[in-house]
């Protein structure tokens, strides 16, 4: 999984044919971020034009401080550019305040971390109910929607497991369905596959797809795995906070078909992967980007 000599399948023209006429899910307008250190600025995106249409899957890739979690953080609604414009479904969010961001992101963006970020003393279902809590969803609602949400990712029968009681396969499916609960239609990964091995990795790429395919949601994942970068349809490339590539995915992976052709773990590996997993206790799920 981790083989980065691995070349991306994909075909060298810009994609974005077939689906003109609707309106872009997001569009970026010259987006920049400073990051102000006092002495020094920190130009973590230069000047990034893109457009994400309804129903995409899309891939960014690049090295390590190419500003890949700075552009989820700007798409996600947890910052805002420096410079430039952020339409989400056709409105700009650029300049809105930081709760108004917040009211958006919770009705139309679900987020989900590197590092799972779940509340360690919180049972899976509760984890996955906290959104609806800020989302104001009425009481003998929420517990409903956090069921569904954790059928959905197959993990129904694990609702009153502890973080600490799941695999690390399980508790980014717990953390996923958390990020359904609100039903949003763009869902933002930033390594969501950074810290498993690669079966439960395309476990989640398998999640990811079906969601993307049969529940038309938009999904943008960052991930350093070309292997990875393969379960989307198009991949972006980023170098030093530009974007330098935007390529359609040829022979694209479908992690349906892979996953039993795959050898399965056997008790005693799935028992040392638990043991080995340590959540990591954010206040609300939400954290500042993962390194
Ligand atoms: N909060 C911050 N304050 C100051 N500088 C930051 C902050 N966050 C990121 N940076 C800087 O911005 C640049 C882009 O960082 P970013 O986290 O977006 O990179 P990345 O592509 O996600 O890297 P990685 O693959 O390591 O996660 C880096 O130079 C980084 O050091
Ligand atoms: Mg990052």
């Amino acid at each position: 999984m981790s083989d980065s000599s691995t070349k991306l399948n994909a075909a060298p023209q810009t994609p974005a044919a077939g689906a003109m006429g609707n309106v872009p899910t997001i569009r970026l307008d010259g987006v920049h971020k400073n990051y102000d250190l006092g002495e020094i600025q920190v130009h973590a995106l230069r000047g990034v034009t893109m457009e994400i249409y309804p129903g995409e899957f899309v891939a960014v890739m690049g090295s390590s401080g190419s500003g890949k979690s700075t552009l989820m953080n700007i798409l996600g609604c947890l910052d805002k550019p420096t410079r430039g414009r952020y339409f989400l479904d056709g409105k700009d969010v650029s300049g809105l305040t930081k709760h108004e961001l917040a009211k958006i992101r919770s009705q139309k963006i679900g987020f989900v971390f590197q590092q799972f970020n779940l509340l360690s003393r919180t049972s899976a279902l509760e984890n996955v109910e906290l959104p609806t809590i800020y989302a104001g969803v009425p009481l003998e609602e929420r517990e409903r929607r956090a069921e569904e949400a954790l059928k959905r990712v197959g993990l129904a029968d694990r609702a009153d497991h502890f973080p600490s009681q799941l695999s690390g396969g399980q508790q980014q499916r717990v953390a996923i369905a958390r990020a359904l609960v609100n039903s949003p239609s763009l869902l933002l990964a930033d390594e969501p596959t950074g810290n498993l091995d690669s079966r439960t990795s395309i476990e989640i790429m398998q999640i990811l797809q079906e969601l993307n395919q049969e529940h038309g949601l938009t999904v943008v994942i960052v991930t350093h795995e070309p292997d990875i970068a393969q379960f989307a349809k198009r991949a972006l490339e980023f170098r030093d906070g530009k974007m330098i590539k935007d390529v359609l995915i040829q022979r694209r992976s479908i992690a349906a078909e892979i996953l039993p052709t795959l050898p399965v773990l056997d008790e005693e590996d799935a028992l040392d992967e638990i043991a080995s997993t340590q959540p990591e206790a954010g206040p609300n799920g939400n954290s500042t980007p993962q390194k």
